[in-house]
């Protein structure tokens, strides 16, 4: 049979479409230690994406899912910067960007948020929502993204899950709707209801401690049979889930009002088969991207895509800096020229790579939703859009609101050329922002960070790449605010507080000690304009 014209014309944007169609993006937020790695490793260990156990999870070896290029980085152990995974799973490809989940997180771990479509929350049983965990969740409140709850560790003693549902829609507004339930408390967790198909996966401990869990399933007699009592406990909760109407809901989930939660165990692998599956099931697609006019990109449009991160000196050898893109609309083809939006200069994609873990190889092709690292990319910054065909350029990705502040001088007044050079380096990274007055000078610049880790990155690579050494002197300072020029008279005149300009877009903030002293501000002013910054912040 032969085809028409209009179909060979079609097929790349039906190409698109479907590929875009089974892929989901998304990251996994919590606090550090309620199993992020080890979810990650038994996610992509269910999915068979990676075929050692020992590749992603670890502490002190991290570098499967993380990446090992800084000195610094594997000095402290920790991971500074975010990869993505590439997990294959059936007919799907699942992205998951890491965002690092050390308590020294930084501006980075908010900025991956703006390149997925989903989040895992995941929590501790025993613990529920952590500090971390409320600061990013705010980030995906503040973008209206779809949610799926995981309360993990349900092996160990842990709270009662009505408890922790509770705490859920309390504490920050989510609706809670289990799609499984418990049998028996955490601690003396014996498997679980799946609460749509009313069948019940047993937890069966290997002999002797082992690990790994086996899944055993049970229609409901036979559980009931052998669980007993505590059975009957489980369907008694499950049907007062019913009366509060906990049931799954397609729309106020998309809005990131409800939350689909799961029950399990990372580290015994129970309950990680129903994550996948929901993940396939409720987690959404890339969506048509909206631009920066507010108008609605077709996923089959020409090639787009949006700078989420950037990262300097992965090798040392070549000390390229890499951007890392979310692939907006259309199919990304390597040796593609794209256009650079933002000065409309083309950009070569010669050695374009996919990122898998701390693997990088070569990509030839990529869809709607993957992510895909350019080398060479000193031009790029964070924000930046590429493009091939007409010019389209998407929004800026928020600053989000600092809560550490120093003050920055070159150690060597000789080297201050240097030091310039540097600062508006790492400032168009976002590497930190770099805010400025005309009281302090053009030579002492105040550097404003969501988490320390980004002085240390600061000062490493400003001596190590840049050749021009730092000191720095940490400010009293623990949040800001956004003021107008109309405003910024009055503000100056504070005290216990001070007003700064941001060099990336002239934003007038206003850097105060503590919410004490801010609400005391806004008592003694109440005309002054401060307005909250997004995300983070002691507010
Ligand atoms: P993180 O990335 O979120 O920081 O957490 P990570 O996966 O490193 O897990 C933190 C600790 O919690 C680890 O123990 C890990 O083994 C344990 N853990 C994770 N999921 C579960 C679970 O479902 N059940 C139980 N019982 N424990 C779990 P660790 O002793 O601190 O580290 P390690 O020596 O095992 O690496």
């Amino acid at each position: 049979m032969s085809t028409t014209a209009e179909e060979t014309h079609n097929k790349p944007a039906r190409e698109v479409a479907d590929e875009a169609a089974r892929r989901r993006t998304f990251a996994v937020i919590s606090h550090p230690d309620a199993g992020k790695s080890t979810l990650t490793e038994a996610l992509a260990l269910h999915a068979a994406a990676i075929t050692s156990a020992g590749a992603v999870h670890g502490k002190g070896d991290r570098r499967g899912v993380t990446s090992d290029w800084m000195d610094m980085e594997q000095a402290r152990g920790i991971s500074i910067t975010s990869a993505a995974l590439r997990i294959d799973y059936g007919d799907c490809v699942l992205n998951l960007l890491d965002t690092p989940g050390h308590a020294d997180f930084s501006e980075d771990t908010y900025r991956v948020l703006s390149a997925v479509d989903c989040a895992i929350m995941l929590l501790d049983s025993a613990k529920g929502l952590e500090p971390q965990t409320l600061k990013l969740f705010e980030v995906c409140r503040a973008r209206n993204m779809p949610v799926i709850t995981f309360v993990n560790k349900w092996d160990r003693p842990g709270r009662e899950p009505l408890e922790l549902l509770d705490e859920i829609e309390q504490r920050i507004g989510l609706r809670p709707t289990p799609l499984n339930w418990p049998v028996g408390i955490a601690g003396d967790f014996r498997g679980l209801i799946d609460r749509s198909e009313g069948t019940y996966t047993k937890l069966t401990r290997t002999p002797g401690g082992a690990t790994r869990a086996l899944e055993e399933h049970l229609t409901p007699e036979q559980a009931a049979e052998a669980e007993g009592e505590t059975w009957v406990q489980a369907t008694e909760e499950m049907e007062l889930l019913g009366e509060i109407g906990a049931e799954f809901d397609e729309k106020s989930f998309m809005a990131g009002e409800s939350s689909p939660v799961l029950f399990g165990a990372a580290l015994p692998n129970f309950g990680i088969s129903k994550l996948l599956q929901t993940l396939v099931d409720l987690a959404p697609a890339p969506p048509d991207p909206v631009d920066a006019k507010g108008e609605r990109r077709p996923l089959d449009a020409p090639f787009s895509g949006q700078v989420f991160k950037m990262q300097a000196n992965m090798d040392k050898a070549h000390r390229d800096r890499m951007a890392f893109v979310r692939i907006a609309s259309g199919r990304f083809e390597r040796g593609m020229v794209l256009t650079h939006a933002n000065t409309g200069k083309p950009f070569a994609t010669k050695y374009t790579q996919a990122v898998f873990g701390s693997e990088r190889s070569t990509v030839e092709a990529a869809y709607p939703g993957d992510v895909i690292a350019l080398v060479n990319a000193a031009a790029l910054s964070v924000g930046d859009t590429l493009y091939a065909g007409p010019k389209v350029e998407f929004a800026p990705i928020p600053s989000f609101a600092p809560e550490h502040f120093a003050v920055a001088r070159a150690k060597d007044s000789g080297r201050y050329k240097q030091f310039q050079r540097g600062m508006a380096q790492l400032d168009a990274e976002g590497v930190v922002q770099v805010l400025t007055s005309d009281v302090r000078g053009e030579q002492a610049p105040v550097l404003a960070a969501v988490g320390p880790l980004q002085f240390d990155v600061v000062s490493h690579r400003m001596a190590e790449e840049f050749n021009a050494p730092v000191e720095l002197a940490h400010l009293e300072y623990t949040m800001a605010r956004r003021t107008d020029a109309d405003s910024a008279p009055a503000a100056h005149a504070l005290s216990g507080a001070e007003v700064l300009k941001r060099r990336a877009d002239g934003e007038l903030l206003v850097l105060i000690h503590n919410k004490y002293r801010l609400r005391v501000i806004e008592r003694d002013n109440p005309d002054l304009v401060l307005e909250p910054l997004l995300a983070g912040g002691a507010d």
